[in-house]
């Protein structure tokens, strides 16, 4: 295993920003951390870098033992922080060689040189940092991260505040790196989680609502209703429209038009349509839509 979290809270005060929190990352996985803004997801990360002590609870980095943060723990880590914080008046090859000194590579130029060649700042390392798009800021923030060839990657929304022809580059790249690496990445973005992650595990004030390989999100999905929506020409009888076969609950948008949730493994339109042509009513419009991701992660997380 190369992160092993059991039983983690961490308390701000009165506030629980974690809760009970526990999950298994093997080597080589890449692990979409979601969740939306408050969740608790750079807490979580920040305890596994050892920058905050959880309140209870231990955590494993390659066998190693959050309560020891030493040069040993510290060298099986890349982080990539939210924000990314970078010191914007340093040039880029230099920030990177004064990152590399700081773990005392014996290589130092040579790794420097195959940073800038992995995530492809040819062109920038030149360039004052402060001068930099965000999208090749962000690029400076993985190779700092990769530049001591950590086993583990901790990457805080390394997509937020991106474009969307940056977001498609840095999704390519961490991508690229995580075939060799474990990785664990957060987001607010489920369609992030869908473009990386071999696996989602989902936080929600503090605590775990979903954890599944992300080809199983399909699943997840699949459990979850369907939803009909139809309008009449005129009001129907609600209480008929329930008894039909299938249906789950009835919600009434206007007087004419309803959102019919049903079960997800059978297609109530052609029930829906006879009971129209029963009632003497026209139907103006129907379609069947199934929850998308956005729902699904608005429904486990609301
Ligand atoms: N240093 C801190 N002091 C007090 N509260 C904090 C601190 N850091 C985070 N929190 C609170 O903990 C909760 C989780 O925050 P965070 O881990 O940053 O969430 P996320 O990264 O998922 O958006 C939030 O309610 C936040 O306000
Ligand atoms: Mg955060």
């Amino acid at each position: 295993m190369s992160i092993v979290v059991k039983g983690i809270a961490k308390n701000f005060g009165q506030q629980k920003a974690l809760d009970q929190v526990s999950f298994n990352i093997k080597s080589g996985e890449i692990v979409g951390f979601l969740g939306p803004n408050g969740a608790g997801k750079s807490t979580m990360m920040k305890i596994i870098t050892g920058l905050l002590t959880q309140s209870v609870g231990s955590v494993e980095v390659c066998g190693l033992n959050n309560s020891n943060i030493n040069k040993d723990y510290r060298r099986k880590i890349g982080y990539l922080p939210e924000h990314n914080p970078l010191y914007q008046d340093m040039y880029v090859k230099e920030y990177l060689q004064m990152v590399g000194g700081v773990y005392k590579l014996p290589n130092l130029k040579e790794r420097v040189n195959e940073m800038i060649d992995l995530t492809g700042l040819e062109r920038e390392q030149h360039k004052v940092i402060g001068s930099l798009s965000k999208g090749y800021r962000q690029r400076v923030g993985l190779a700092q991260a990769l530049i001591h060839n950590p086993e583990v990657l901790i990457l805080d929304e390394p997509t937020t505040g991106l474009d969307p022809n940056q977001i498609l580059e840095i999704r390519n790249l961490i991508t690229n790196i995580g075939k060799e690496k474990t990785v664990m990445l957060s987001t607010h973005i489920m369609q992030e989680v869908e473009a990386i992650c071999e696996r989602v595990i989902i936080l929600n004030r503090g605590k775990i609502v979903a954890d599944s390989p992300a080809s199983q999100l399909d699943t997840l999905k699949g459990e979850s209703e369907v939803i009909v929506d139809v309008e009449f020409n005129k009001e129907c009888d609600l209480n008929k429209l329930l008894q039909l076969e299938g249906v789950q609950s009835v919600e009434k948008a206007s007087s004419t038009h309803y959102k019919i949730k049903s079960n997800p493994k059978a297609d109530i339109r052609p029930t829906v349509f006879q009971f129209a042509v029963d009632n003497q009513l026209i139907i103006l419009g129907m379609s069947r839509k199934e929850m998308g991701l956005e729902e699904l992660f608005h429904q486990l997380t609301q």
